[in-house]
């Protein structure tokens, strides 16, 4: 392919330089409705899955009709929405925290007729690709991670895992039927960039090996006192080894110390530790970010392991199915998730949602682990 300079001049690479510009300002992007009504909103409704009504003091309306979306997401697919908000808003349209879409417009009529156009939309292999849903008490869109698609220190893929969920949840995306909102999130490794400690179900990609070392060149890519600063659990120790008469100096990693974390390889290319059959999922239930009646809470484990079976995670997605089938027969209404765990009682929980309990699950790090022991004789046979 021929070079195409876009004016930038590598031999005088600061001239002409534009640089600390920030983020456009968001007052640039709004519909003509927002713009008016900014800080004048009454009350909104949900009409139905996927449709929103908000009311402003001056009586003027907007109606938001939010949709599904991979994330990840071809040019040729964002020119797609484009198209949908030339031909229907005005050309605007906005991104939720959790990566649908939500086109605005002005009467229920044309929110319909979007719903009903939006729906239409398939790619070829038949998957929607403009599903309308996402509010109130369901299970909207999974916020998720990299996975093999561009991380280097993932233990399961993302876009993978998020797919095969919401394949199995779709119903519940274009519902209302839950007892509160539930949350599902996804990270390919513990770093858990997004949100799977605060959400109501997570989804963990998890080591199960200890690092593999190599010695001969560790001590040129790493900062040897990083690796070791790395570990939770202090699992590694400098040290020498001889190789072929060469004495190296790397580090040494005490087997029955190391949880597989993989922190020292995320500051260390010589211990990686990736494993096709030891690598997989441990799944996290109970956390939330908002203050509604109970406080935030942190998800906790309740599967430590399930194998990674790409292309579709077939076991991960029906223990899912499972948690979340048990928690919609047994929670009251605005219960999330942890609430509802907490007041039946976590032995509970384990025997309504048909889980083993193992010894993974028990909390063993540092002196905090402590406080998730059971220090009462209240508990439930
Ligand atoms: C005075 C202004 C507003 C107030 C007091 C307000 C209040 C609320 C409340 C209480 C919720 C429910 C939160 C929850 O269930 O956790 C909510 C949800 C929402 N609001 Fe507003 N809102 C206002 C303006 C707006 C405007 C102008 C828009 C966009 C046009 C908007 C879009 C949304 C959306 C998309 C949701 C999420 C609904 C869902 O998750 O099902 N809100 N709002
Ligand atoms: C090895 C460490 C990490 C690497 C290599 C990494 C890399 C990336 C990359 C390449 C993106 C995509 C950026 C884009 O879309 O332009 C991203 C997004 C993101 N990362 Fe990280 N990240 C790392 C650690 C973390 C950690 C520790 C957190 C949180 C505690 C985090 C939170 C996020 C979030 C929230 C996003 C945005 C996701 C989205 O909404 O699309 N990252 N990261
Ligand atoms: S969760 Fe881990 S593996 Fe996944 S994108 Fe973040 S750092 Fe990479
Ligand atoms: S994987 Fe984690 S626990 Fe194991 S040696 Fe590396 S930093 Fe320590």
């Amino acid at each position: 392919m021929a070079f195409i300079s876009s004016g930038y001049n590598p031999e005088k690479p600061m001239e002409g330089r534009i640089t600390d510009i920030g983020p456009q300002h968001f007052d640039k992007f709004l519909p003509p409705v927002i713009k008016n009504n900014f800080g004048k909103w009454l009350y909104h409704e949900i009409l139905e899955p996927g449709l929103l009504v908000h009311v402003a003091e001056s009586g003027d309306k907007v109606y938001t009709i939010r949709c599904g979306a991979a994330r990840l997401m071809s040019v040729t697919l964002i020119r797609e929405v484009c198209d949908i908000a030339d031909k229907y808003c005005g050309g605007h349209l906005r991104f939720t925290t959790r990566n649908n879409i939500e086109f605005m417009v002005e009467t229920e009529e044309d929110a319909k007729a979007l719903k009903k156009h939006l729906n239409d939309q398939k790619f070829d292999g038949g998957s929607y690709k403009f599903p309308v849903g996402g509010t109130g008490a369901g299970v909207t869109n999974i916020v998720h991670t990299q996975g093999w698609v561009h991380c280097h220190t993932p233990a399961t893929d993302a876009s993978g895992t998020v797919k095969a969920t919401m394949d199995e949840v779709f119903e519940e995306f274009t519902h209302m039927r839950l007892p509160a909102p539930v949350r599902i999130s996804m990270a390919c490794c513990l770093n858990m960039c997004g949100a799977v400690h605060c959400s109501d179900i997570s989804i963990l990609g998890i080591h199960r090996k200890p690092p593999m070392i190599d010695h001969e060149y560790l001590d040129n890519l790493c900062e040897i006192p990083l690796a070791v600063a790395a570990c939770p659990t202090g699992a590694i120790r400098p040290s020498k080894v001889e190789i072929d008469g060469k004495s190296f100096k790397t580090v040494a990693v005490k087997e029955e110390r190391c949880m597989f974390c993989g922190n020292c390889y995320t500051m260390c290319p010589s211990m990686p530790l990736s494993d096709k059959e030891g690598d997989g999922i441990a799944l996290m239930v109970g956390g939330k970010i908002s203050n509604r009646i109970s406080k935030p809470a942190f998800s906790k484990v309740v599967v430590p392991f399930i194998p990674n079976e790409p292309p579709r995670w077939p076991t991960m997605t029906k223990t899912i199915r499972k948690i979340l089938d048990a928690y919609a027969k047994g929670a009251n209404k605005y219960e999330r998730l942890g609430d509802w765990a907490t007041r039946i009682g976590w032995e509970r929980f384990f025997e309504v949602c048909e889980l083993p309990f193992t010894e993974h699950l028990i909390d063993d790090f540092r002196d905090p682990a402590y406080y998730t022991w059971r220090q009462t004789s209240q508990f439930k046979w």
